[in-house]
């Protein structure tokens, strides 16, 4: 009976696969689903992103058509095989969908941009667990005991699990999208400029998909889940902050402000986008607000600032790399509070021009990363 019980889940979880296949995965991830549809990866479609609307809308257009699909929308196979873009349930609900990322195989490096490589299975999926690597691929397996009387199941009745894939353990997994996007004359044009090395102590998954409570699946009960919404700018952006040191040095003219970054990348390297410091100091319970830092790369051609697509070079790069020391001019005295917050915006105030959305506040939103007060 329970055979056939779940003989008819599969099937009919199988008819729907036709339309929406990470809808299936909610059944039984119900958790990580709702946190992947919050995320910027359900959300990186034409559809979905204001921003990437605007920037496509202004992009020069070409005979291969969309190929942001490569990367914004790649389980969308009919715009990835024509370039024609067209509003469907696949660019609105899982244009980079579960399945997609639990089938890339490896990455393929390449010039302009990495390739994803797919097994282009539909029922078997990689996933990291130390404690289960190095064991053959996990089918559905059901045994009972006492004679019969209870019945216990391990893996997945629906797919089958390949633990031995280093991709994701390493973060690799990642970098067929994030490494690095370039225009047609060579140009990154989202400075991530990532680097995985082996003696890394984090790794993208650990710090953007931290574990946080809650089951990862509702036929059998664990206490954690990787997070699917993605940690970073949108959700969870002040745990982000544990990421990023700051320290004070008192200097007789001013003083600096030495930030140390963890993350394996630089920040606040996206086209068009700002990352601030803000500094103030309270004295004498008045509040004296300093000038902020603003990061960013100014994109040119020829000397003058322009668009992504056209740029060949920078005007301007203050993007946080590893380390950056930044001097304020005003002296801290005894008793002084000093305030420093790290935030980002997604679009500067020019950016935010040139693509037509200065009246969208998302764009203008100061989100905050770190906030520390330090007494003197
Ligand atoms: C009928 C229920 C069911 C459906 C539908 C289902 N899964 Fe699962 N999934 C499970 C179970 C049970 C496990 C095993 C958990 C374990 O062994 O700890 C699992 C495990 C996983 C894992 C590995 C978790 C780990 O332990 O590291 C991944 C990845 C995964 N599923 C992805 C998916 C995706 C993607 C879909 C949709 C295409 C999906 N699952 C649909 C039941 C399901
Ligand atoms: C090689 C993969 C790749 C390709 C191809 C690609 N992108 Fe992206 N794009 C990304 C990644 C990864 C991000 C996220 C980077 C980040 O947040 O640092 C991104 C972010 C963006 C953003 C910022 C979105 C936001 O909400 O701030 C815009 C806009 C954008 N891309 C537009 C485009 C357009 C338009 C195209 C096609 C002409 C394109 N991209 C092609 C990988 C790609
Ligand atoms: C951007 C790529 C990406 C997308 C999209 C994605 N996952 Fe994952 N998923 C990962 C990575 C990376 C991990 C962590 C490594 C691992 O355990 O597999 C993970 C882990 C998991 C796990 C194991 C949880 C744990 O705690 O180890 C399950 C189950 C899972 N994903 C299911 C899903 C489902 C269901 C969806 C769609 C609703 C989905 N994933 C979408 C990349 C992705
Ligand atoms: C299929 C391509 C693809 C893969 C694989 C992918 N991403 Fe993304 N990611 C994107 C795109 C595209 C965006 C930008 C979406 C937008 O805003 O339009 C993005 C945005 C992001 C952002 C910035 C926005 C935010 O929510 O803070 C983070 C962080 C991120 N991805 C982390 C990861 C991590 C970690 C992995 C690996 C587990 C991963 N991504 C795998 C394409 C991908
Ligand atoms: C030590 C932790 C750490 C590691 C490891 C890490 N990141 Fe990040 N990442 C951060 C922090 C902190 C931010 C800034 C978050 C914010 O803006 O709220 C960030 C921001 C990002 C963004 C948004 C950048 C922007 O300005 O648009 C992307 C995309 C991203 N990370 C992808 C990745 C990828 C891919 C990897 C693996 C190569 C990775 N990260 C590894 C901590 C980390």
């Amino acid at each position: 009976m329970k055979k056939v019980l779940l003989f008819l889940l599969t099937f009919t979880l199988s008819l729907f696969a036709i339309s929406n296949e990470s809808k299936i995965c909610q059944k039984c991830h119900p958790t990580i689903y709702n946190e992947y549809y919050q995320s910027s990866h359900r959300k990186a479609s034409v559809i979905n992103n204001p921003i990437h609307k605007a920037y496509w809308e202004k992009h020069p257009k070409d005979e291969n058509g969309y190929t942001c699909a490569k990367c914004h929308s790649p389980s969308d196979k009919e715009v990835m095989k024509t370039g024609v873009l067209t509003d469907n349930d696949i660019q609105k609900h899982e244009p980079i969908s579960c399945v997609f990322c639990h089938t890339i195989k490896n990455v393929d490096e390449g010039s302009l941009s990495n390739t994803n490589i797919s097994t282009g299975k539909h029922k078997e999926f990689f996933s990291a667990d130390k404690t289960k690597k190095g064991t053959k691929v996990a089918k559905f397996e059901t045994e009972s005991s006492w004679f019969g009387l209870v019945k216990t199941s391990k893996n997945s009745p629906y797919h089958k699990i390949d633990y031995n894939n280093e991709n994701y353990y390493n973060g690799n997994v990642c970098m067929g999208c994030h490494s690095h996007t370039n225009n047609e004359h060579g140009f990154d044009i989202v400075m991530l400029d990532a680097l995985i090395k082996k003696d890394d102590k984090n790794t993208c998954i650990s710090c953007h998909m931290p574990q946080v409570p809650g089951s990862k699946v509702t036929l059998a009960e664990s206490k954690t889940h990787a997070y699917h919404g993605i940690s970073g700018i949108f959700h969870r952006n002040q745990d982000m902050g544990q990421y990023i040191d700051f320290n004070v040095s008192k200097e007789e003219k001013g003083f600096t402000v030495d930030i140390h970054n963890q993350a394996n990348h630089a920040l606040f390297g996206q086209a068009l986008r700002q990352g601030v410091l803000k500094a103030s100091i309270e004295r004498n319970r008045k509040e004296i607000v300093l000038e902020p830092f603003i990061f960013t790369r100014i994109l040119a051609k020829d000397g003058k600032e322009a668009m992504p697509w056209n740029a060949t070079g920078t005007l301007k790069d203050t993007l946080l790399y590893e380390e950056k020391k930044i001097h304020f001019n005003e002296s801290l005295q005894k008793g002084d509070t000093l305030t420093l917050t790290l935030g980002v915006q997604l679009l500067t105030e020019k950016g935010a021009k040139a693509l037509g959305l200065e009246d969208n506040e998302e764009v203008k939103k100061f989100r905050i990363m770190k906030s520390e007060k330090i007494k003197f």
